[in-house]
């Protein structure tokens, strides 16, 4: 039997949600990754300390009996964040990192900056004290086309960022583009890349009537950026590293409004893993998911390891979400009714 064992993976761009989804869906990601690092854009954004131990202690009381697996909170930037928390809680291990929004770009983001120019007091003192910047990378001017909005977020303000703030450290997030491969390949910093950026383009959205499953932000841009993507993530380069920015929204929503986010929690690594084996790249898969961030972030690799083996087999359509065992509503998977072939080995 063809199977691959890796240090155990972590996930560097993780929505959990809370109550009752946070409840049903950690498993997935608890069983494939030791450590997450958990975006702060919940329906009340985790601005303080406080909201960020409290968010934390849910989500180590939502975790399966015997699951080891480590959060890593981060505080989500306003206008007006407090500098004070913003550092007490860097100092004292409640965050690991900041998140910018741009306010408006995305799913329960408007609360995030709405000038970034106003908060370059907080990436020099971010920049001071060593705390990680991880940023959503899109411009949020209506006028500018959805399609662009990640290379002239990355013309616009990351240059300029990157320019007064040359040590601060820089993670530009769920990159769609060659010209943000290139980009931070030439401007050391890290960059994460999603599963579903390495399968699909944007015709996704569009094939055979619109589809929202497909709809996420940044959105899939044309199949030439996902070339790039591909060879970006399974090269090896320690600037490129995991991260599934799986976001679960119940169907009733997703279907109703086409909230942006795909949920692939489920079939993350097994998704990764098609790419790469089709890459003939499996031997840089641990770089990639393993290795690659926690270097970038300075912090060692995790002691654990996991195996995968080849095993085809079909992705269920739906992840049910229980209360007190009574389904009270349902997410779609990834790849849903698609054969994947690596799967975790129990
Ligand atoms: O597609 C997305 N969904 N992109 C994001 O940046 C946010 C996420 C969500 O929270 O649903
Ligand atoms: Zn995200």
């Amino acid at each position: 039997m063809k199977q691959l064992t890796i240090i155990k993976p972590d996930d560097w761009h993780l929505h959990l949600r809370e109550g009752i989804i946070l409840k049903n869906i950690i498993k997935f990601s608890s069983d494939l990754f030791c450590r997450a690092i958990i975006m702060p854009n919940t329906k009340i954004p985790i601005t303080t300390i406080d909201q960020a131990i409290l968010y934390r202690n849910s989500i180590y009381a939502a975790l399966p009996k015997k699951a080891k697996f480590h959060p890593l909170m981060t505080i989500y930037l306003t206008d007006n964040i407090s500098l004070n928390d913003l550092e007490k809680g860097y100092k004292n291990n409640i965050f690991f990192a900041a998140k910018l929004y741009p306010a408006n770009t995305t799913t329960n983001s408007s609360y995030g900056v709405k000038n970034i120019n106003n908060i370059y007091k907080v990436f020099e003192l971010m920049e001071k004290i060593k705390m990680p910047l991880l940023i959503h990378g899109e411009v949020n001017d209506p006028n500018v086309d959805i399609f662009d909005r990640e290379q002239v977020f990355i013309d616009k303000e990351l240059s300029s960022i990157i320019k007064y703030f040359p040590k601060l450290k820089i993670v530009l997030e769920h990159i769609t583009t060659s010209y943000a491969v290139d980009f931070v390949r030439e401007n050391n910093i890290g960059a994460t890349i999603t599963p579903h950026h390495l399968h699909i383009n944007r015709n996704a959205m569009f094939f055979e009537g619109l589809n929202s499953d497909f709809y996420c932000l940044p959105v899939a841009k044309r199949e030439s950026n996902r070339v790039s993507l591909i060879k970006a993530a399974t090269s090896g380069e320690e600037c490129f590293f995991l991260g599934t920015d799986s976001a679960p929204h119940l169907r009733q929503w997703k279907a109703f409004c086409g909230c942006a986010g795909i949920f692939n929690a489920p079939v993350a690594i097994s998704s990764y893993l098609k790419i790469f084996e089709e890459e003939n790249a499996l031997d840089k898969f641990e770089k990639f998911a393993s290795l690659n961030g926690p270097k970038y972030h300075n912090i060692p690799p995790n002691n654990e390891k996991i195996t995968f083996i080849y095993e085809p087999h079909t992705i269920k359509d739906f992840i049910e979400i229980k209360d007190n065992g009574k389904v009270q509503g349902k997410i779609k998977s990834f790849h849903s009714l698609e054969t994947l072939n690596w799967k975790l080995k129990l």
